[in-house]
């Protein structure tokens, strides 16, 4: 991996933990988070030791506190909408094949809960605090908030976060569906790590088939998403690892896949 400055990268096993790392800025998303988030995310996409990514923040106080404000101050309209188009990281997570959960140490704001929303698995302490307060900026959100929040916890909820740009608690947001699950801060890496070794030892290619096909069931009709799916699921029988499940299903043993 290439040495990065505002994020590190630390593989364990067949799981990589994306660490953002501006603590003194609550971990705020700079454009240098971005632009390495994304080439980070290149080399990981790439590396087949690589099976499920785990994304946080550094430090007790903060996941991600949004955007960076202080770039805000002489951004045009184009360059905004060059930096959006262009890849971002929301994008780059969004696209990403292998499985990514978010895992919440903190405040969870903005740009923060659009990042952790571009994940697939949210799992929080509970000292997080989650928000879209760009209202109070006089702006709204960019990164995919008024889009993912939406589909994630209904209309009326997410009306709500975006028109106050209130915070809500752990709790609420577990109780919304906007987080899988809270473990007390002692466990939460415990908790995320089993989970991600659980996902790592499945299939890698019905996992980023199964992605896209749930992914695609926010982006789509009913019968178009009902379609993609045959299609992807036929695609599973292609894989060596579907006749290695299927035979060690029937020989009573643990499969091994491949990847392939
Ligand atoms: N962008 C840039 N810097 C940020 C930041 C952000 N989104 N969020 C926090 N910081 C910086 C603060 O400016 C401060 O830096 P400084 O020590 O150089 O002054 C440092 O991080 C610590 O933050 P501070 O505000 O002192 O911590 P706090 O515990 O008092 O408050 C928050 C925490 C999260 C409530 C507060 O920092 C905040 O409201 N941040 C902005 C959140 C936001 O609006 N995000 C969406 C942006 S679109």
């Amino acid at each position: 991996m290439a040495n990065y400055e505002t994020i590190t990268i630390e593989k364990r096993g067949a799981v990589a933990v994306l660490t953002i790392n501006r603590p003194d800025k609550l971990n705020a998303l700079s454009s240098s988070v971005h632009a390495e988030g994304v080439a980070a995310l290149d080399e990981l996409r790439a590396d087949k030791e690589v099976r499920v990514l785990v994304i946080t923040g550094s430090g007790e106080k903060s996941f991600i506190a949004g955007a960076d404000i202080g770039e805000f101050a002489d951004r045009t309209p184009v360059t905004q909408r060059q930096k959006f188009y262009e890849r971002s990281l929301f994008n780059s997570i969004d696209s990403f094949p292998k499985p990514v959960i978010a895992m919440v140490n903190g405040f969870c704001l903005g740009g923060g809960n659009e990042l952790a929303m571009a994940c697939d698995v949210r799992i929080c302490s509970p000292n997080a605090k989650f928000s879209q307060p760009e209202i109070n900026l006089g702006i709204m959100p960019g990164g995919g908030g008024t889009q993912r929040l939406t589909r994630l916890i209904g209309e009326g909820r997410s009306m709500e976060m975006m028109l106050t740009g209130d915070m809500i608690d752990a709790e609420t947001a577990h109780k919304f569906g906007l987080v899988n699950h809270v473990y007390n801060a002692d466990e939460l890496e415990t908790k995320t790590m089993e989970m991600a070794n659980k996902i790592a030892e499945k299939a890698p290619i019905a996992l980023a088939l199964c992605k896209e096909a749930v992914k695609f069931a926010s982006r789509s009709n009913l019968d178009e998403g009902l379609r993609r799916e045959v299609d992807l699921f036929a695609i599973c029988f292609s894989t060596e690892d579907k006749t290695e499940g299927v035979s060690a299903f029937l020989e009573k043993r643990k499969p091994v896949f491949k990847g392939k």
